[in-house]
């Protein structure tokens, strides 16, 4: 069994796995190179977002692209199914682990277990919260306090001349998950560096459209002149102009929706006018996630963070978009 640390791969990749980077206790026990195809394990969140299916077709097509044999289990928002998932991953020695975490606490056990295994465990899309960061290899995904900055920023800079406050509502991702947290954070503090974004109340939808319809029904109760609204995904920011609709106003115009994802189908809403700006999450992590993969058993750089592509896109960008848009 050779003994592989990945502790201190944290800054930009400034080691090789097969080189090594000492013998830190933290270190993995990574079992030898698999002598036929990789496993690998994966345990995604569930299908609540059109972001979601795309994140899962892109995992599953690189998988197949890059000869990999993919485990797959889809916990349907379960933090008990993600940790069964994980176990049987665990008891049937794949090679490597990897999972969306639907919530950011509550793995050390779980990974601890995986460790003790000699299984490498990459997280992808979201983070955990833990006191030991040696127990995962690596995490891709987006940075997503800086998409929450974003949607502030875009939203502000449409109120310049504009000298009173702008009333704002925001639809938040399901409790506990990394990307709601930071988020929300990331649009907060933007918006209270200026003062000129008031966010006056916030609901849970969950991540999907009747969740988001349903939580800015709710918000349409609860707050008087609503200017706009902050949905952190585009199914939820779609669920809103539902919402907005039925209650005879016109979403994009009366008020104003920033989100988070870049799907077609929310480039498409852009286009026609009904969400003002949306900042893109990409999905498509999947050759990155496998580039991890092979890597960590044949001698690549390992970085401790990748990114996933990042932009902002108005009306006129998303119409650019939307023709190569393939999810
Ligand atoms: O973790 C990424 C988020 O999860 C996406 O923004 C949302 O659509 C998804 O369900």
């Amino acid at each position: 069994m050779r003994r592989r640390s990945f502790l201190s791969l944290g800054t930009a990749g400034v080691c090789s796995v097969l080189a090594g980077c000492g013998d830190e206790p933290e270190g993995f026990n990574l079992r030898d190179v698999p002598s036929g195809p990789i496993v690998l394990g994966f345990s995604q969140v569930g299908s609540e977002s059109g972001w979601r299916e795309a994140n899962t077709a892109s995992i599953k097509k690189a998988a197949e692209r890059n000869r990999i044999t993919l485990k797959f289990d889809n916990a349907e928002g379960d933090q008990k199914k993600q940790i069964a998932a994980i176990q049987s991953y665990i008891a049937a020695k794949v090679n490597v682990i990897a999972f969306s975490p639907v919530v950011e606490t509550g793995w050390d056990g779980v990974l601890r277990q995986a460790r003790d295994a000699g299984i490498p465990v990459v997280l992808t899309d979201r983070l955990i919260e833990t006191t030991d960061d040696s127990l995962y290899v690596s995490s891709i995904g987006a940075e997503f306090a800086s998409e929450g900055n974003l949607a502030a920023l875009y939203l502000e800079n449409d109120y310049e001349d504009y000298s009173g406050h702008v009333n704002v509502v925001e639809l938040l991702g399901t409790p506990g998950s990394s990307p709601t947290k930071l988020r929300t954070e990331g649009f907060r503090e933007t918006a209270s560096r200026h003062g000129k974004l008031r966010v006056m109340d916030s609901e849970t939808g969950n991540w999907t459209v009747a969740g988001g319809e349903t939580a800015m029904k709710k918000l349409l109760r609860r707050v008087k002149d609503i200017d706009a609204v902050f949905a952190q995904n585009d199914d939820m920011g779609l669920g809103a102009v539902k919402a907005l609709q039925a209650a005879g106003k016109k979403p994009g115009t009366d008020v104003r929706i920033v989100t988070v994802d870049a799907t077609r189908a929310g480039l498409t809403a852009l286009v026609e006018g009904k969400l003002n700006y949306v900042v893109e999450c990409s999905p498509e992590i999947g050759e990155q996630l496998m580039t991890v993969v092979v890597d960590l058993f044949f001698g690549g750089q390992v970085q401790k963070r990748v990114e996933s592509q990042k932009a902002v896109f108005d009306s006129d960008s998303a119409a650019d978009a939307l023709p190569d848009r393939t999810y």
